[in-house]
């Protein structure tokens, strides 16, 4: 499955204190994909109150960092006790970032979450209009089985195995590597 990104952007788990980044990013997206990501158009106090839920603790995030600033966001979401072994996933990435393998590398990395974390469904509300991601799920089929008409993805095989852990264990410590090198030259850079 590929995963190579724009040469100058990186993917890594969002950290619980970075929400403002995440709702920041949201409040980037142009008109149209907003609607495509929530499914109408919705207000800025609207984004405010769904990324204080989304970042809760049970949340995997994976953010696509382009020079420190968050440009594409990958989110699972546990859908709570009564539903166990469902989640949501869902995805954004901003215009000039779309189309370039970031929405495929999103959702590999929030699949093998999913995986890891043995949910067997994933809910994602896609619009019937949204042929792109369409297309993307449809490139998951050996993993993810989408059913487009009740918006219900099937993660096959949803058990965690030790290769599958050590996979997301190796991209995590890559992420965390290139987020403390992206702080350090924050700091480096003069004021
Ligand atoms: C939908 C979205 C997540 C897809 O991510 P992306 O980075 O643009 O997609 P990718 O570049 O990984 O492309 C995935 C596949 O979509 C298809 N695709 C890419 N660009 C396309 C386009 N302009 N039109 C139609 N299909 C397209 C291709 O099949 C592609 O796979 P390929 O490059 O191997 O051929 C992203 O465009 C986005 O955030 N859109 C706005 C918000 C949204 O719709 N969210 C989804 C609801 S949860």
């Amino acid at each position: 499955m590929r995963d190579s990104l724009p040469t100058t952007g990186r993917i890594r788990k969002l950290w619980s204190g970075e929400s403002d980044l995440y709702r920041d990013h949201h409040l980037r997206l142009d008109f149209d994909s907003r609607r495509s990501r929530f499914g109408c158009a919705v207000s800025e106090a609207f984004i405010d109150r769904y990324v204080a839920i989304a970042n809760g603790i049970d949340s995997v995030i994976h953010g696509f960092f382009v020079d420190g600033t968050l440009r594409g966001g990958g989110e699972l979401r546990p859908l709570g006790p009564a539903l166990a072994e469902q989640a949501e996933a869902a995805f954004s990435i901003e215009k000039p970032w779309q189309s370039h393998g970031v929405g495929t590398a999103l959702l590999g990395r929030t699949l093998l979450a999913a995986r890891n974390r043995g949910f067997k469904l994933l809910h994602m509300a896609c619009l019937a209009d949204n042929r792109r991601m369409q297309q993307l799920a449809l490139k998951f089929d050996a993993e993810l089985s989408f059913d487009f008409g009740s918006v219900i993805g099937e993660v096959e095989a949803a058990h965690p195995t030790p290769l599958s852990v050590m996979r997301e264990l190796i991209t995590d410590s890559t992420g965390f590597a290139t987020a403390l090198l992206e702080v350090q030259s924050r700091l480096l850079r003069p004021a």
